[in-house]
């Protein structure tokens, strides 16, 4: 779904992608307006150049009168200060704007990823993510305020010299006028030639690259195969493509160049031919057939920046797409207008209709697939009593993550209904939910910040002392007080300075913290050794008093003190019970128990030994 070339280039444009863009541009107005100005300001102190130069030789070289010298000087000096403002305003305003546009593109697509359910990250990588908040960011942030110079710079240089030639010489202005459109022609034709030889290149440059991967890493099967002789004539054919397509566009990037100029110096050898008839007869003066001859070589310019602005934006288009599809793409699971009335939405909650949660909870009649017609669960039911632990027990895919994300509304059943407090949970929103149930992850995430405030995430209104306070509930401080700032000590990032059972003890102390009705282990215990053991097992036992919760756990010793113990496989419950009755059962739950007990005393053993 995501695999298209990051270089490709669309010749068609799409309205609504630039619409979108063209907004968030605009949020820096005022900026974009001075932008504008210094860019304009500069398009006039250009055209004022050949204005002074005519003034220059017909005043002080032709008639000799160097009355005025010192003015000119001034005046020049005036112009170059100008210049020197100009160039510093737009740099500044250019380099504002592009910092906002990147800033607020990362924004509004961050603030997006927040509202996307489970199964986008599921369907897409997160290196596709990154590079459209990063490299997709600054590409069209770049190209937009650094495009927006050249444009007004541009548009506005010729629009000046065509104005001042026309006012002082219309005859020769037309010269100019009628080799304006031949330039555009050849600057459009070939501006869309090159583009097309260069993806035709990049083409063959990705081809070449795979064969490259291919032909090392597949360099023993190629040996057995003995096929090394068919794998480099068709990696020579590749290269041999590659090379004709680059020389190709290099041809056509010269041709295009050097066309454009020839074509400038046929108008300006036409100008200097008529211009000097004109001088002879005195109809114009030798510095105004200069001025006209500057301008006609200053006209080169903007064009050539002109048709490079539409080449960016067409190279940029891509870019920009993939971005606005990331910060306009919908979540699978939305709530119903009427709940989003009711409840809020995500941004802006209306807690007053927000009920509270006892914690009953019902799967019934369930069925649920990640992918059509690969049922993971079929008419599925379970009951359980609000502040019941029950323990999820099976086997790898059986079915455990499916159910508790389930319940977490990460995903909604494809039929039947889980019923909270004994009604379906999509009659009230997911943001209600979801303030209410803990999800303490296998391998939980710590922001780089400091030990204090990752456990606050669990309830951002939380004081220090209550912070404090859930961390001596699971043990936390225990290890917190030893290291150097306590508290205050930064954790790096994703948490790299703690152990995984540190982290782990730090997740339980934010689900303390959020005091959730609902909550769900997965396997929260599962890379722990044996001496954090002891302490997480009484930290999961503070933890789950009073509040319904779900366990998922490969060790049983966290799971024998369950109200319910559900054993699954294939997504169907084989048998369900407390421990004792399991056992007595001596069915594949005493099996599994069996099993990890006598592997766990074999494990005592050799250490012992
Ligand atoms: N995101 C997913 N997309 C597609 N299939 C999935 C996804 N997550 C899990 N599955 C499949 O669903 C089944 C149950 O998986 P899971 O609920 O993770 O089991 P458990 O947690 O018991 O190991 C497995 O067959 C697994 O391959
Ligand atoms: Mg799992």
């Amino acid at each position: 779904m995501h695999h298209e070339d990051d270089q490709d280039i669309q010749y068609k444009v799409k309205i609504g992608t630039w619409k979108k863009i063209i907004s968030i541009v605009f949020r820096s107005k005022k900026h974009l307006v001075m932008l504008a100005l210094y860019s304009a300001m500069l398009a006039a102190l250009d055209a004022l150049i050949p204005l002074f130069n005519r003034y220059a030789i017909d005043t002080f070289f032709v008639a000799g009168n160097y009355e005025t010298w010192p003015y000119y000087i001034i005046a020049n000096l005036l112009l170059a200060a100008g210049f020197g403002f100009c160039v510093w305003g737009f740099i500044n305003e250019a380099g504002i704007i592009e910092a906002e546009t990147s800033y607020e593109l990362r924004r509004q697509a961050f603030k997006n990823l927040q509202r996307l359910s489970f199964s986008y990250f599921d369907k897409t990588p997160q290196g596709w993510i990154m590079a459209r908040m990063t490299s997709d960011a600054r590409k069209l942030s770049l190209i937009i305020s650094w495009g927006i110079v050249d444009f007004v710079w541009a548009g506005l240089s010729m629009i000046f010299i065509l104005i001042i030639l026309y006012v002082t010489f219309i005859k020769l202005a037309l010269i100019v006028t009628i080799v304006l459109p031949v330039m555009m022609i050849v600057a459009y034709f070939f501006r869309k030639l090159i583009l097309k030889q260069h993806r035709v290149a990049r083409k063959h440059n990705s081809q070449l690259t795979a064969q490259y991967n291919e032909g090392f890493q597949g360099a023993k099967t190629t040996k057995s195969l003995s096929i090394e002789e068919v794998n480099y004539d068709e990696f020579a054919i590749t290269a041999k493509k590659l090379r004709s397509a680059s020389v190709k566009a290099v041809i056509s990037s010269a041709l295009f160049s050097s066309i454009l100029l020839v074509l400038a110096y046929i108008a300006v050898a036409t100008t200097m031919f008529r211009g000097s008839v004109y001088v002879l007869d005195t109809i114009i003066t030798v510095g105004t057939l200069a001025m006209f001859i500057s301008y006609v070589v200053n006209f080169f310019e903007p064009i050539m920046a002109i048709s490079r602005i539409i080449s960016d934006f067409q190279n940029a288009q891509a870019s920009a797409e993939r971005i606005v599809g990331l910060i306009e793409t919908e979540p699978e699971l939305v709530d119903t207008p009427e709940v989003q009335e009711k409840y809020g939405t995500l941004f802006v909650d209306h807690k007053d209709n927000w009920e509270d949660l006892k914690g009953d909870v019902e799967f019934k009649d369930v069925t649920f697939y990640y992918k059509d017609n690969e049922n993971i669960l079929t008419n599925f039911n379970l009951k359980v009593k609000a502040g019941m632990s029950v323990a999820l027990v099976g086997h790898t895919g059986s079915g455990k993550t499916t159910i508790v994300n389930l319940l977490s509304r990460f995903y909604e059943p494809k039929s039947g209904g889980i019923l909270i407090d004994g009604i379906d949970y999509r009659e009230r929103s997911i943001h209600w939910l979801h303030k209410r149930l803990g999800y303490v992850l296998q391998s939980p995430h710590l922001f780089s910040t400091t030990v204090m405030e990752n456990i606050r995430y669990g309830r951002l209104d939380a004081t220090d002392e209550e912070v404090i306070y859930a961390s001596k509930m699971v043990g936390v401080d225990t290890f917190v007080s030893k290291l150097d700032k306590g508290y205050e000590t930064f954790v790096g990032e994703g948490g790299n300075m703690l152990s995984v059972g540190q982290k782990q003890l730090i997740s339980f102390a934010r689900a303390v913290l959020a005091d959730p009705r609902i909550l769900i282990l997965d396997e929260a215990t599962s890379s722990i050794d044996s001496e954090s053991e002891l302490v997480i097992q009484e930290a999961t036992e503070k933890l789950l008093s009073d509040r319904t919760s779900f366990i998922v756990a490969h060790r049983l010793s966290t799971i024998v003190n369950s109200d319910l113990i559900v054993m699954l496989e294939m997504g169907e419950i084989l048998e369900m019970g407390n421990h004792e009755e399991l056992l007595q059962k001596r069915g594949a739950y005493f099996e599994l128990y069996r099993n990890q007990f006598f592997k766990e005393k074999e494990k005592e053993l050799e250490n012992i030994m």
